[in-house]
């Protein structure tokens, strides 16, 4: 199959007038559908419910942004039998026509990129660029799934011993349940569930509950580049309601989840046990959540380092698995870099993202809402708040100003539970050995980062800094398929690096058949 090398999609120029007044129309159009209903999907044909998900703007609460089906334990159980059905003839399919529908699945994104950007922003509050960037990541996992499963498509290189021959390859696993959190949702629901279904596999799709519009756009865009029906399962609803019964189930063969540490620790134990009629191990992918430090060691590039902290820190108002939500600094230049943290954290443009300068947009919801005030509570016992004040009731949007907290001690519990929202805690190092003790002493190992000019120091983090995904003298976020391949360690979950080249074969199960001649 001839196709160019792979390159990442590159993000859209908001300087461009072109593309601001592109963005414009598509708020415009997709505002005009907004309240519209979308049931679910179970081998092809639209499933209507008693009860529904009713999605809201977080910018604006009062806006219905969609209806979506709720499924019972009822629909889930229609849902696993298509999946299992399905997989008796898709796990047989050719890998290269499986490739070519997610090439499809990408070209179709391309097309409807702002369309989708105007969900992102609606939907999950994003601001533009972080929507863009997002779409953008959901068609690098197709482009790059794509290319994957030709590379893996007739297996591997064995030896084989004189007079046979060795042989090396995949197979299908069986039914999978694609449980996705809501703050990446286009781009982690396309990327688990392509990786799914490429590898020959059949999907139960269960977007967050939060972002089960964008859901169905994705599951649509999947159904529109020739998907056949029953392959991917679209399956909206509560995870407290169907998520226990989808991964208990004999049917599953294996869940792959990005969300919350104490979501994915239940599925992992459920999945564990056997059930009468199970014949398999569940395979579990889990990548759950963070609380990423950065260090600034007395060598650091200040300006630059207090400028990355910012990005990493308040990005889609800190609601990244990758966030930096702790700042390490060394106490030679800690006034001076929490002086330049706390300017530029003051400068943000905080809004409702309806134009391309805001920064830090709302929070997903109103539990989410309550959890990080909470937080700003606690910490006000816990550290000194220099910058943010208590936010205003969450009624006309739920919006959380930047806050920082310094003089954290590293033990402290804003210092130690991810909040998940524009929170930053500021804590003293005395030197940069003890910097990494701090920034080590965590029950997480997601992303981190070092900003230093010493190259002693950068090896030593190299090697002994706790983190799937570890930077040097940059920011922490935002993660490039193909390139920076994506998951961590410890309680981050099982450091499934999504978009990197061990991604695939965690979908499939390797093969050895030998024939003697
Ligand atoms: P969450 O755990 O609350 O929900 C994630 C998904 O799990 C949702 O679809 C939800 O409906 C479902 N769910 C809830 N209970 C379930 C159950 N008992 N069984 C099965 N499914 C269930 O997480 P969230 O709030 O949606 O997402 C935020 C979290 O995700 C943060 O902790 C963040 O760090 C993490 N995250 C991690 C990564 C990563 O790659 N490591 C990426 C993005 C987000
Ligand atoms: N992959 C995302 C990032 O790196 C979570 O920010």
């Amino acid at each position: 199959m001839g196709l160019p090398p792979y390159r990442n999609e590159p993000y859209l120029d908001w300087s461009d007038e072109e593309n601001v007044e592109k963005m414009r129309a598509a708020l415009k159009k997709v505002g005009e559908r907004l309240g519209e209903s979308y049931p679910l999907i179970i081998g092809g044909k639209p499933v209507e419910t008693e009860g529904e998900i009713v999605s809201v703007n977080p910018a604006d609460p009062p806006q219905v942004v969609g209806r979506v089906g709720r499924a019972t334990e009822r629909e889930a159980d229609r849902a696993l039998e298509a999946a299992t059905r399905a997989f008796e003839w898709w796990s047989r399919s050719d890998p290269e026509a499986r490739a070519r529908i997610l090439l499809k699945a990408s070209a179709i994104m391309k097309r409807r990129r702002f369309e989708l950007l105007a969900w992102e922003v609606y939907e999950g509050g994003k601001p533009w660029a972080e929507a863009d960037a997002q779409v953008a990541e959901a068609i690098d996992f197709l482009e790059y799934y794509a290319r994957e499963m030709l590379r893996l498509k007739d297996g591997k290189e064995v030896y084989s011993v004189a007079g046979e021959e060795s042989r090396y390859f995949y197979q299908p696993l069986g039914v999978g349940v694609i449980i996705a959190p809501w703050n990446f949702p286009t781009a982690i629901l396309t990327g688990m569930s392509s990786a799914a279904i490429v590898t020959g596999n059949t999907i139960v799709m269960k977007p967050s509950e939060y972002t089960s519009v964008i859901g169905a756009q994705v599951a649509d865009i999947f159904r529109e580049a020739g998907l056949p029906e029953g392959v991917c399962n679209f399956c909206p609803g509560y995870g407290s309601e169907i998520g226990d019964y989808l991964v208990s189930d004999p049917r599953t063969r294996f869940i792959s989840f990005t969300g919350s540490m104490r979501t994915g620790l239940r599925i992992n134990e459920l999945a564990a046990r056997q059930r009468p009629a199970q014949r398999w191990i569940k395979r579990v992918i889990a990548e759950m959540g963070g609380k990423d430090a950065m260090i600034v060691d007395a060598s650091a590039d200040l300006e630059s380092a207090a400028q990355d902290l910012i990005i990493s820190a308040y990005g889609y108002a800190g609601q990244k698995c990758s966030a930096a939500s702790r700042a390490i600094i060394h106490q030679d230049v800690y006034d001076e870099v929490l002086q330049k943290v706390v300017e530029k954290a003051r400068a943000l443009n905080v809004g409702a993202p309806e134009s391309p300068e805001v920064f830090v947009g709302p929070v997903i919801s109103e539990p989410q809402f309550e959890k990080v005030t909470g937080y700003i509570e606690i910490g006000k016992g816990e550290g000194e708040r220099v910058l943010g004040e208590d936010p205003n009731s969450p009624e006309k949007g739920y919006f959380i100003p930047p806050t920082v907290y310094a003089e954290v001690d590293p033990r402290a519990r804003i210092a130690q539970e991810e909040i998940f929202g524009p929170v930053l805690s500021v804590i003293r190092a005395r030197d940069f050995d003890e910097a990494l003790r701090i920034a080590n002493d965590s029950p997480y190992g997601l992303t981190g980062g070092v900003y230093s000019g010493d190259r002693e120091h950068l090896e030593r983090a190299r090697h002994e800094f706790k983190a799937g995904n570890l930077y040097f003298n940059r920011k922490i976020t935002g993660a490039l398929v193909g390139v920076q391949p994506f998951g961590g360690f410890d309680m981050s979950g099982t450091d499934s690096k999504a978009g990197g080249p061990d991604y695939l074969p965690l979908h499939m199960q390797a093969k050895t058949v030998v024939e003697r001649f």
